[in-house]
């Protein structure tokens, strides 16, 4: 079996992406690293996929990362995890917004072959499968975060987002609440309808709890003002008393609509609980209760994989799923 740069790594005592730099860029490494990992080289028999090299021959020193919203506290986080990761490796990171617009998202595929990254994350709104595989091509590596692509032969990094729909509507349902109104969309985001899924597996063995959906157009705070507002124009009976966001910026919005209206309390009324746990859903004038998403972690880990793809194009696609942790505050509990 061939040995690949993951054995290396192992026998030098060092990431994989020393080794890849030490194969790359020795000048930047410590002598005595550069030492050990030569030997493990040469101890081991290691060689280098030169095809894949010579297409990276003179690749830049920046990993590219392409988020949905840079507005989103979600995706900041994930991309200071990735961030912080690559400069381990000595690596800068070059983020791009897509702005879930298919011909943003392009335009930055496009500049990242052109500039022949040393890799590329990216959280895809439209369907990129060409575009990762013309990268591969160019011996560019790519990783999909929070997102899985339609080829499994790509790299993902993601959280079961079902168990996570499932954990929100659980928690509201032991608290008491029986009519559930879910806020969230477009329904094209598979975020969305991983938590929808799981929130009516949860409902499903509770046949006293209804679930309603109310699609928005987007995961934003304004959506979720309209969602809120929406809510109030109902009759009192006709109102939810508890609503699960699909994400924290939607729930924020839902906040603020059922606080200035001030005819309904939250959680006394309604509870609410969003999805991301990112630092304002601490700091709302209701703390809120959230399902916590490793972001900073995501982006580590997808660096972490390319790192290694970039080092040893022969490594097989891994598909890591992290679990989603019910975050509990004021939003749900008090009634
Ligand atoms: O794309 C928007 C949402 O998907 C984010 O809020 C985060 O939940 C991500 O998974």
């Amino acid at each position: 079996m061939s040995v690949s740069v993951k054995d290396v790594a192992a026998r030098a005592g060092v990431s994989v992406g020393t080794v890849s730099n030490v194969m790359n860029w020795p000048e930047k490494v410590a002598e005595g690293t550069v030492r050990r990992v030569q030997e493990a080289i040469d101890e081991l028999g290691f060689v280098r996929n030169d095809a894949a090299r010579q297409l990276r021959a003179g690749r830049s020193r920046a990993i590219g990362l392409v988020i949905l919203d840079v507005g989103n506290p979600f995706f900041t986080d994930l991309a200071r995890g990735a961030e912080d990761k690559a400069a381990q490796a000595g690596l800068s990171l070059i983020l791009g917004n897509s702005d879930e617009r298919e011909e943003r998202e392009a335009t930055y595929l496009e500049l990242f072959e052109e500039q022949r990254m040393h890799g590329v994350l990216i959280s895809p709104f439209g369907d990129i499968t060409a575009r990762l595989r013309r990268l591969r091509a160019r011996g560019i590596p790519a990783v999909l975060v929070d997102r899985t692509s339609s080829d499994p032969s790509f790299s993902s990094v993601s959280v079961d987002d079902v168990a996570g729909g499932s954990l929100a509507a659980r928690h509201l349902i032991e608290q008491g609440r029986r009519r559930i109104a879910f806020v969230g969309g477009p329904m094209k985001i598979r975020q969305v309808t991983d938590r929808l899924q799981g929130a009516r597996d949860a409902v499903a063995r509770h046949p006293d709890v209804s679930l309603e959906v109310v699609e928005t157009r987007a995961l934003s705070v304004i959506e979720g003002r309209v969602a809120g507002a929406a809510l109030l124009e109902r009759r009192p009976e006709d109102r939810p008393d508890a609503v699960f966001a699909a994400n924290d910026l939607v729930a924020m919005g839902m906040l603020q609509a059922l606080n200035m209206h001030g005819e309904l309390h939250v959680p006394g009324d309604v509870a609410l609980i969003g999805y991301d746990d990112i630092d304002f859903a601490s700091a709302a004038v209701v703390p809120m209760s959230s399902i916590r998403q490793p972001s900073a972690l995501i982006g580590q880990t997808a660096v972490e994989i390319l790192l290694e793809e970039a080092a040893d194009p022969a490594l097989g696609a891994r598909h890591v799923v992290f679990q989603p942790e019910l975050i509990v505050r004021e939003s749900t509990t008090a009634r």
